[in-house]
């Protein structure tokens, strides 16, 4: 593994990277099926910083390559990989749209990201946390078992739709539970299938999905219609979208364009924060002298009042171990992009319209930037440790223009989350429950993450 490699060379080598030999037509598709985390990390231990893996997709695992790509030379990239079977569900949202039409809807959204605007937000954090902490006295009883993971899930999808649509959709959560991973299921089949059907063959697949999307559709078409029904201004960004016209044409956005960035938002914005956070407390439930550590700041800092966003930047071990487990289980773990025109990387021709396959998931993992990359340790993050690594052999939110757009609601939201929990409770995983990542779009526990309340 070379560290300060060049990302571009005099002499470009026309010759694909070494990379695993898949079987005939399909590919490395079926290891990839079986266990992406494991084939990925394989992939990128034997080959190195850049693997060809055939039928057009490339591995990459060097960070000045991931900055090249997402942040230099972004201008020559466009998503690639799953977005187009994941403009299924999101259509032409944020996450998915490129070009003028999506910088456009970027500016439109940004304010409602900003600093002073997300300071505003924090209250409504944490008496959505509290309400969650009052219902959780039910589980201390008889120290019963609970599933963190559904309850994260549920606690951000109640926090995005009361902080960004100012509406309650907490009656929407086992809808959501039932048709959001259902979509997404269906979204990496498609994707890691050689041949997908077409998707109106009246398949059990295809019409599983059309089902799962419909209960989505109706939650999102609702928030929009009670918000044109009520005609406020709430300043929040549904009525930052629904109030933005085109400034040659003066028209609004359609209903059409508005459920896909509302879909998106609503969708992007609940489950990557429940797993991180779902995450965190798997790792301090196998780590108590990290945890502990972590409660005598909570308690050094704000005793046993409730935390506001003044309090975030003293909370910093508290960001630290959410870093570190951002790091084992960057919720968001594979970035695709496809070169628009031919481009070279690490002296390999990457011809335009193949896809390069970025994983933080890899990259966090990568023993040239980090020792004992396996292990769990906070320690990493400290504002020394963190200058001197590269930028992007750490990056839980992407990079470059297409960061994410919402980093810094979910690290409040997750800082504030943290600690008022930590002030009550600790939390014990529930011996023998069995714990694995699994890929869909995100990194979510495979089957939840059953844990016992103790109260402090
Ligand atoms: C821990 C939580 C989160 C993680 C790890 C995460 C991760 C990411 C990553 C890696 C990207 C870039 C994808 C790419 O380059 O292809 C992204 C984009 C995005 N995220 Fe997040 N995200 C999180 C929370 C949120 C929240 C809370 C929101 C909204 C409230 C949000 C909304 C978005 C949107 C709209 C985009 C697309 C931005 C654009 O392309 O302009 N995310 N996220």
């Amino acid at each position: 593994m070379l560290r300060n490699q060049t990302v571009t060379s005099s002499r470009p080598n026309r010759n694909r990277p070494p990379g695993p030999r898949g079987l005939p037509i399909v590919g490395v598709l079926p290891y990839v099926r079986r266990d992406s985390l494991r084939f990925y990390l394989a992939t990128t231990r034997r080959y190195g910083d850049i693997a060809y893996l055939g039928r057009g997709f490339y591995a990459i695992n060097n960070p000045s390559y991931i900055k090249y790509i997402l942040q230099d030379h972004n201008s020559n990239y466009v998503k690639g990989g799953a977005i187009p079977n994941l403009k299924l569900l999101v259509g032409e949202g944020l996450l998915t749209s490129e070009g003028g039409f999506w910088r456009r809807q970027r500016r439109l959204a940004q304010p409602a990201f900003h600093r002073q605007r997300l300071g505003l937000l924090a209250a409504t954090m944490t008496d959505a946390t509290v309400e969650m902490l009052e219902r959780w006295q039910t589980f201390t009883v008889g120290s019963q078992p609970f599933d963190v993971a559904a309850e994260m899930i549920r606690l951000t999808l109640n926090i995005v739709s009361r902080t960004l649509f100012s509406t309650d959709m907490s009656g929407d959560t086992n809808t959501v539970r039932r048709a959001l991973p259902t979509s997404l299921k269906y979204v990496r089949q498609r994707s890691l299938s050689a041949f997908p059907p077409p998707t109106h063959w009246p398949l059990p697949s295809n019409l599983r999905f059309q089902q799962a999307r419909r209960a989505l559709d109706a939650i999102v078409y609702r928030v929009i219609e009670e918000r044109r029904c009520s005609g406020r201004d709430h300043g929040d960004l549904l009525s930052m979208l629904m109030l933005a016209t085109d400034e040659e044409t003066g028209e609004a956005m359609d209903d059409r364009q508005l459920r896909d960035e509302v879909m998106t938002i609503f969708l992007a914005g609940h489950e990557t924060t429940a797993n991180a956070l779902s995450w965190t407390f798997y790792l301090l439930s196998l780590h108590p002298d990290i945890e502990r550590r972590m409660h005598a700041e909570v308690v050094e800092v704000l005793g046993d009042r409730t935390p506001t966003v003044d309090d975030l930047s003293r909370l910093s071990y508290t960001r630290q171990v959410l870093d570190e487990s951002m790091r084992l289980y960057p919720p968001a773990w594979l970035i695709s992009r496809s070169p628009i025109q031919d481009d070279e990387i690490g002296g390999y021709t990457i011809p335009a319209g193949e896809t390069i396959l970025i994983s933080p998931y890899t990259m966090h993992r990568n023993p040239a930037y980090w020792d004992n990359p396996e292990g769990f340790d906070p320690e990493r993050f400290t504002p020394e440790k963190q200058a001197a690594r590269p930028r992007f052999a750490y990056f839980p939110f992407g990079g470059g223009p297409r960061i994410c757009i919402g980093n810094n609601f979910a690290l409040m939201e997750s800082q504030l989350i943290l600690a008022m929990i930590s002030q009550r409770y600790r939390l014990h995983l529930v011996s023998g429950h069995p714990v694995a990542p699994q890929t869909m779009i995100t990194l979510r526990p495979r089957y939840g993450i059953l844990m016992t309340l103790h109260q402090r």
